[in-house]
């Protein structure tokens, strides 16, 4: 039996003429082992190559890269070659080369690019970008409606790639927490409309098989978890009340890794509940919708934060000048200020009795999940997940306020719904002789911690650096015993602190950082891994100023030399943060 030939003039490229060559070779094996298993379904690449499709995603903690998986799988299933990644990985000049593109991302901070988007962003919006005529593509957007910055992100995308002449295949979808329903849809749309632009040939209506492997515990099946440890790290005198709390994984199937997040589904302050109920003279037992209304407000929506459907109602119907100035005003600064204390029972006695029940219950969102930085590694703790959270308590307008979920975990958590937020860019390095710098004060430390006990567990050679810090020495150094430990064993090479109010001047983890800059420079110039995770509106922005005048002192480099030294450490993925 000949070998099928395939002619020289063929318009196959390299990769697809030695596709070809190796399907070719492999049938000829097939029918001369007289084997009766058919070929792969093939038919469409020998007519037609598949038409190339580039997924990327802008992603902080993961969902954009799972719906981008999502999409992957519609495509490949409707004929095209596909390849994902993440924005970081490709430079505006390959992007310029790329024919069909889908780009799916998360908006973070206020309204900002999401980090592994961010140098993407900055090729993108420069007035050195190149003319993107070739490029068809589509924008998915995921936010939050609760920001102003509703999905800035992916509508700055959009926009800029239009401008560059780019031509948008599928209108972008702005998707609000509930994500998923809106982002499947999207996808088939997306999908349907490059299969009619590019003549894939796929089989219409498969149902597209997901790649991405996911727990069967998510936001809307929680695993109810039993919380076995809740103990207070911060000692009698601290401003802070920082936690930490143990819950059982049981049998519940879920594993996880160093740097992925729990969520945590809460429940609302009955005492909130009860004043909510009071406020419109009902009580909670009252039926709404045939449920029992101290249900609904506990469980099932946010009734702390306002929503801004909320906002304008009451303000349309109260009569508040200094209200009506805050909200119509225009000017976001004011109306947070306005609004900074104040919860949905403030703005209900504002509003007197204008609105009824049912209206105000129309009026409110979701209780949604909160994030938490996992501070414990699998390897040492393979059935209990542990937290560090800092309590959010104050007082305002002569009532004790609590934040939703830190409150209801510090003083009513004993069981809570939980579900694993994977974060695939937040790792320890996965070469054990790589050195590795974090950054992490206040409950910044916590992935940290799960980190080091990851590096012990694996025996792992690498050098570790840890900068910490808060307020005071005697009251704040949480996981004392454990890091001092730590140092003292070797497993933490360095450890720097930074106790804030312990001496005249301010000493904050970017002053140590620089105090020890030449050996920070060193470390990094030896292949360290940079890692930061806490506060995002100052610190996080303190230490990113901080690396770069290191970088640019210690390596000998101009400002735009060292922005592009930290740049790199960012396309390697040797900068990444966990900020919140
Ligand atoms: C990826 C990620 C990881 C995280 N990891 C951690 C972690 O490891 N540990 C941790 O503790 N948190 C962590 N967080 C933050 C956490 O998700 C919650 O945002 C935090 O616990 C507050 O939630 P809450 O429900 O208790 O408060 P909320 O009900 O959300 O209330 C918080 C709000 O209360 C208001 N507020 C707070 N203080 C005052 C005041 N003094 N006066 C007036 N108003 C005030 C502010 O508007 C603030 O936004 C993380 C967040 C993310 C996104
Ligand atoms: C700290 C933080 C800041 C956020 N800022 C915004 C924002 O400014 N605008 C917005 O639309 N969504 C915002 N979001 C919501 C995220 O974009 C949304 O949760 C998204 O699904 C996250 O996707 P990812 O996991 O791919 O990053 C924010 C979320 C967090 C936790």
């Amino acid at each position: 039996m000949k070998i099928a030939y395939i002619p020289e003039d063929a318009p196959f490229n390299e990769d697809q003429r030695a596709w070809l060559s190796g399907f070719l070779a492999g049938l000829h094996s097939r029918l001369a082992m007289n084997l009766a298993a058919p070929p792969p379904a093939a038919s469409g690449d020998l007519a037609a190559p598949r038409p190339p499709l580039r997924i990327l995603y802008g992603t902080q903690t993961g969902n954009a890269e799972i719906v981008a998986g999502d999409a992957a799988a519609a495509a490949k299933a409707q004929g095209f070659d596909v390849t994902v990644s993440g924005l970081e990985e490709i430079a505006l000049d390959q992007f310029a080369g790329l024919k069909y593109v889908l780009i799916v991302t998360s908006t973070y901070g206020e309204g900002e690019m999401p980090d592994n988007a961010e140098l993407f962003w900055e090729a993108l919006s420069s007035t050195l970008a190149p003319r993107l005529e070739g490029v068809s593509y589509g924008v998915l957007a995921l936010g939050d409606t609760s920001y102003d910055g509703f999905c800035q992100a992916g509508k700055l995308i959009d926009t800029r790639l239009e401008q560059l002449g780019a031509s948008r295949v599928v209108g972008r979808a702005d998707c609000d927490i509930d994500y998923e329903a809106q982002a499947a849809e999207w996808v088939q749309g997306a999908v349907a409309s490059l299969v009619t632009l590019a003549g894939a040939s796929g089989t219409p209506g498969t149902p597209p098989p997901s790649t991405v492997v996911r727990s069967g515990w998510t936001r809307k099946n929680p695993f109810p978890a039993e919380v076995r440890v809740n103990r207070l790290l911060s000692r009698a005198g601290s401003d802070k009340e920082i936690r930490h709390f143990e819950f059982a994984l049981a049998d519940s199937g879920i594993t996880y890794e160093a740097g992925d997040a729990l969520a945590v589904i809460a429940e609302n302050d009955p005492a909130l509940v009860g004043a909510i109920a009071d406020h419109f003279r009902v009580s909670t037992e009252t039926l709404v919708d045939g449920e029992p209304l101290g249900e609904l407000l506990g469980t099932r929506y946010e009734i702390s934060a306002p929503s801004r459907d909320l906002l304008s109602e009451v303000e349309s119907r109260a009569e508040s000048e200094e209200f009506s100035h805050a909200l119509r005003g225009g000017v976001k600064e004011v109306l947070d200020a306005w609004l900074y204390g104040k919860d949905i029972l403030d703005i209900l006695r504002i509003g007197g009795d204008a609105l009824s029940l049912e209206e105000f219950m129309g009026l409110l969102k979701p209780l949604q999940h909160r994030a938490y930085s996992i501070s414990s590694s699998a390897l040492a703790h393979p059935e209990r997940i542990h937290l560090t959270v800092a309590s959010v308590r104050y007082q305002s307008l002569g009532r004790e306020r609590g934040g939703v979920c830190s409150t209801f975990l510090a003083d009513r958590g004993s069981n809570a719904r939980i579900f694993l937020q994977p974060n695939k860019s937040f790792r320890v390095p996965s070469d054990d002789d790589a050195p590795m710098i974090m950054v992490g004060p206040g409950t910044g430390v916590a992935p940290f911690r799960a980190f080091l006990q990851e590096r012990e567990q694996r025996g792992a050679s690498g050098r570790n650096w840890l900068f910490f810090g808060d307020q005071h020495r005697e009251h704040d150094y949480i996981y004392e015993h454990e890091l001092d430990g730590w140092h003292t064993s070797g497993l933490l090479n360095r450890l720097d602190l930074a106790f804030s109010r312990d001496q005249a001047e301010k000493i904050y983890v970017q002053t140590r950082m620089r105090e020890h800059g030449q050996d920070l420079f060193a470390w990094l110039q030896d292949g360290g891994h940079f890692y930061v995770c806490g506060d995002a509106t100052r610190m996080a922005k303190d230490v990113d100023k901080a690396l770069h005048e290191i970088v640019g002192e210690h390596g000998g480099f101009s400002p735009d030399e060292a922005s592009e030294y930290v740049n790199t450490l960012k396309r390697e993925k040797r900068y990444v943060r966990d900020v919140y």
